[in-house]
């Protein structure tokens, strides 16, 4: 699936992202997008504004930012993965008022009180330290400038089912990114406003959607599921029970297919705003 140029990377969920950056985002199922989109309404960006989008990925959040805040303002993706970074760039080139660099969202190195909104859509889960990274967050924020991040709950039953094919397989430090819906601090959205609360943020709430994913059939669901972080999934298979498990994917998704062929699933997406104190 990735491309010569995108065989290595850094260890870690980034290494992952920098592996399926090609594929990321671009496999005809909105999913990012719409997914980010509501990230940024709720934030409530507005023209002029700095905005920092932590763990950028292809640009799902920066896009929708870069045209809210406009020329006047400024607008930084930073990213662990060498290939999302260089991809984005590569994207966003045109824009003079956005940047997208390499950087870790657990100790982002930018000033203090440079922002005025720090955006992260589906990564805080994937942080060794959330807290942490929050208040390095918070830090890089003016004061009442504002946080919000995308994370998982609930999960349609017939894609959860899918999903646990491949548990078997999977180490636990995966099984806790990739289903938050369910373990510690991700599985409540009480749990991750008090992650915030923790970092030193104050007005926390919560805002829940709940997004549409529809596929054109079962394969096209296998490709979907191969083309983002879930790829770290099927490399855990082993190979010699790799077809067995592609073929049980392809009948599950199969089972929920509609009268043109196509699947649609549902995922609820949680948004967690908080603010620095002013
Ligand atoms: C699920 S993707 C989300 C990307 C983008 N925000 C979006 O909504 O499409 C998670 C992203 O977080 C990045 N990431 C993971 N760990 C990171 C870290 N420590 N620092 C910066 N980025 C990280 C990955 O490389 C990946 O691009």
């Amino acid at each position: 699936m990735a491309t010569a140029g995108a065989q290595d990377g850094p260890p870690g969920p980034a290494g992952v992202f920098h592996r399926v950056a090609d594929t990321y985002d671009a496999v005809g199922v909105p999913w990012f997008g719409p997914i980010a989109a509501h990230l940024v309404a709720e934030l409530d960006v507005r023209p002029g504004e700095r905005v920092l989008d932590v763990g950028c990925g292809r640009g799902a959040v920066l896009t929708r930012v870069a045209e809210a805040v406009g020329p006047e303002g400024y607008a930084l993706g930073i990213d662990l993965a060498p290939r999302m970074v260089e991809l984005t760039a590569r994207d966003l080139a045109d824009l003079p008022h956005v940047e997208v660099r390499l950087g870790d969202a657990s100790a982002p190195d930018l000033p203090p009180r440079s922002f005025d909104v720090v955006a992260a859509s589906l990564v805080l889960f994937f942080l060794p330290d959330p807290v942490a990274a929050l208040a390095a967050w918070r830090d890089v924020l003016v004061p009442s400038g504002r946080v919000g991040v995308s994370t998982f709950s609930g999960q349609d039953p017939r894609w959860r089912a899918i999903d646990e094919l491949f548990f078997p397989f999977l180490p636990q430090a995966m099984l806790d990114a990739r289903t938050s819906g369910y373990n510690g601090p991700f599985g409540s959205g009480e749990g991750v406003e008090g992650l915030l609360r923790s970092a030193g943020l104050v007005g926390v709430r919560t805002v829940s959607r709940t997004i549409e994913a529809t596929f054109r059939d079962a394969e096209h669901y296998v490709e979907f599921s191969r083309s983002h972080g879930q790829r770290a999934m099927w490399d855990h298979v082993p190979a010699n029970t790799l077809d067995d498990l592609h073929d049980e994917v392809v009948r599950a998704a199969g089972a929920s297919a509609g009268p043109d062929g196509r699947i649609t699933f549902q995922q609820d997406v949680r948004y967690t705003l908080g603010a620095r104190e002013g």
